[in-house]
């Protein structure tokens, strides 16, 4: 599929055909686990999301946005290969991408120089640390990285959300719902495939999770044979400042 701006967009996501990984061992701990089945993924290319083309959620949600904030400063978290990168620059956001996985950034820069895209900045960094300054970006991107993360993590992950997104600022989030074919018919919420960690969440955990900080303008649950997958568009509070009335 074609969007009118040429960007390619993809009817797929994550979880059709994983890699094989080891199993887990002894002492390592999940975040260890999960790094490993990304290393593996990647070194493979065998992953199950697609690798060039981007979801047309995704795209739906940043025209909305650009609308709102044209130009302004976009990071994709766990931007994997980039290709969400690739649609954003070209809707005219300055974009970062961001992911733990060297391979990944290295193969999004290659994309990226290849579709004449070499103004986008990709960097490795962890999700749980990220290496920007307070406020630095207008609009943040995450498909298919929160919901990799555990729930003990979560405070952590909204805790750098929170420092390098401005007040007033843009969250497009696309994870795992429990119509996910991996979910489905299990109570839990949880799963564990080749090692890696993947959680969906319910539509009252998503308000849960951001409502205190954040207004939803947006949520839709993407639904398919082997698909379940919510997307979000989400604005940041104005922080409150000590002359405000309650
Ligand atoms: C399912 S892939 C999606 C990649 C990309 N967003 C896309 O849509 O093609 C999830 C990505 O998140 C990255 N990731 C997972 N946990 C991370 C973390 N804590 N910090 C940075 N990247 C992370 C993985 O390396 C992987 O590239």
């Amino acid at each position: 599929m074609r969007s009118s701006h040429g960007a390619a967009v993809a009817q797929q996501s994550e979880g059709r055909n994983p890699p094989s990984a080891p199993a887990l061992k002894g002492s390592r701990t999940q975040a260890e686990a999960n790094r490993q089945y990304f290393r593996e993924a990647y070194r493979t290319g065998e992953h199950g999301w697609e690798q060039s083309e981007a979801s047309p959620h995704v795209l739906r949600l940043l025209r909305r946005v650009h609308e709102a904030v044209p130009g302004e400063r976009l990071l994709d978290l766990g931007c994997g290969e980039g290709r969400h990168c690739l649609i954003a620059a070209r809707l005219g956001f300055e974009t970062v991408g961001v992911d733990y996985e060297p391979l990944a950034v290295e193969r999004a820069r290659r994309l990226a120089s290849s579709a004449g895209q070499g103004e986008i900045a990709f960097c490795v960094g962890d999700a749980l640390s990220l290496p920007f300054a307070v406020a630095s970006f207008d609009v943040v991107v995450d498909y298919g990285c929160l919901h990799h993360q555990r729930k003990a993590d979560w405070p952590t992950y909204k805790a750098n959300l929170l420092r390098v997104l401005r007040p007033r600022g843009f969250y497009v989030l696309s994870v795992f719902s429990p119509r996910f074919r991996l979910f489905r018919g299990s109570s839990r919420r949880w799963h564990l495939a080749h090692g890696a960690y993947r959680r969906c969440f319910t539509r009252e955990e998503m308000v849960r999770l951001w409502e205190s900080d954040f207004s939803f303008l947006d949520l839709v649950e993407e639904r398919g044979k082997d698909r379940g997958m919510w997307h979000a568009l989400l604005q940041r509070r104005a922080l409150a400042t000590k002359d405000e009335k309650p």
